[in-house]
């Protein structure tokens, strides 16, 4: 039935066509190209079991293959084969075989488990290690550096080098923490203290590492991502200071004389801040509390993404992530489904646009106070 044979290769077509879909050949987020020891050991081990396993298939497979061939049955030849009762060398042999297949999976297997899995105990812990409190939320990330004294919500700066001992949390559901290239995958469980630890070392590229919940934790599960950001010394010590040089809220509302001209855009756009209500929620050191359950924005400018790792905000292209702030801004929901952040405007608010750029070039301003200031002065010839 010629039909049928028609369905059935356009039914195999499609299911193929969809299993590729799965698939991406850009590696921003692939754990077959590790960039740091513990994947790289996860990734050793893989390949080590992939080839063994090549090697298994092909062994039965080809002795089947060749029985299949060589001793089918003749045409027209009746005769029964031979009846025997196994082969005692040939089963011992395979047992054998078995068996150092086995340790030869078993042995690294175990090995890459104790050299990268385990708690590191509190006396283990030196000065030189980077500690961050990871919580998850619904469906964002909070980055709390205890000894630093930084907060900061999905994007997590590391300096290249140095061990990181995450401890993580949950704040509802289950999250799960993975960054494919760096580290390990461990989830975040309510009311359990779980810990990931992963390092860098002279192999590790400076640069964004792109990470991603990995737990179905319902509505936006999927836009749940986040960066990690490898930094050299000198630039995570620059990025520490950032914050650490913000004075706290109640020093600086001692200290309110405005010593330099500043754009009266992020001026406006500071004012609506607080007016439209984003202050109640978002923190900003120095100048607003928020709620510690909802997204820091301290130095929001210096921030590589958007709304946990969904929008690209490139550093080196401020009308792109203007653009994207202010579609952010506009309606969250058309950017992150099912988010927690409020519309703040009426789809016919004749200010809507002015008030959305304002508040966009405030928090771009954000840990760009140096370089706002100064193409301020120019413009207005201070
Ligand atoms: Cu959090 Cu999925």
């Amino acid at each position: 039935m010629p039909n049928r044979r028609w369905f059935r290769l356009i039914g195999l077509s499609i299911l193929f066509i969809l299993l590729l879909g799965g698939c991406s050949f850009d590696t921003i987020q692939s754990a077959l190209d590790p960039q740091a020891p513990i994947p790289r050991a996860q990734h050793d081990l893989l390949i080590w079991v992939s080839w063994l396993s090549l090697i298994v298939i092909l062994g039965v497979g080809g002795v089947l293959f060749v029985s299949l061939i060589r001793f089918r049955a003749k045409a027209n030849d009746d005769r029964i084969p031979t009846q025997s009762h196994g082969n005692t060398a040939l089963e011992i042999g395979l047992i054998a075989l078995a068996t150092v297949i086995t340790i030869l999976v078993v042995v690294p297997s175990v090995r890459t488990i104790f050299k990268t899995e385990g708690r590191i105990q509190a006396e283990d812990i030196t000065a030189d290690d980077i500690i961050v409190n990871v919580t998850g939320y619904q469906w964002w990330w909070a980055f709390d550096y205890p000894d630093l004294g930084i907060t900061t919500a999905n994007e997590l700066h590391i300096p290249k080098g140095k061990r990181v001992i995450l401890n993580l949390a949950s704040a509802d559901v289950l999250h799960s923490f993975w960054v494919p290239k760096l580290s390990g995958k461990r989830d975040l469980i309510p009311n359990q203290d779980n810990q990931l630890w992963f390092v860098t070392d002279e192999n590790t590229p400076e640069g964004v590492y792109y990470g991603q919940c990995a737990e179905l934790c319902l509505g936006a599960h999927a836009y749940m991502r986040f960066r990690v950001i490898v930094d050299s010394e000198a630039d995570f010590a620059t990025w520490i200071d950032k914050f650490q040089s913000i004075a706290p809220l109640q020093a600086s509302t001692q200290a309110s004389v405005q010593l330099v001209q500043v754009d009266p855009q992020i001026e406006q756009g500071k004012l609506l801040f607080k007016q439209k209500g984003c202050g109640a929620c978002h923190a900003i050191k120095g100048y607003s509390g928020g709620a510690p359950d909802k997204p820091n924005l301290t130095n929001f400018g210096l921030r590589n993404s958007l709304a946990a790792g969904v929008l690209e905000m490139p550093a080196d292209d401020l009308e792109l992530k203007k653009e994207h702030l202010m579609r952010w801004l506009r309606d969250p929901q058309e950017v992150k489904p099912t988010n927690r952040m409020p519309t703040l405007w009426a789809q016919d608010d004749p200010k809507a646009d002015e008030e959305i750029a304002a508040i966009a070039a405030y928090l771009l301003s954000l840990g760009n106070e140096a370089e706002t200031q100064a193409s301020v002065g120019g413009n207005y010839g201070n």
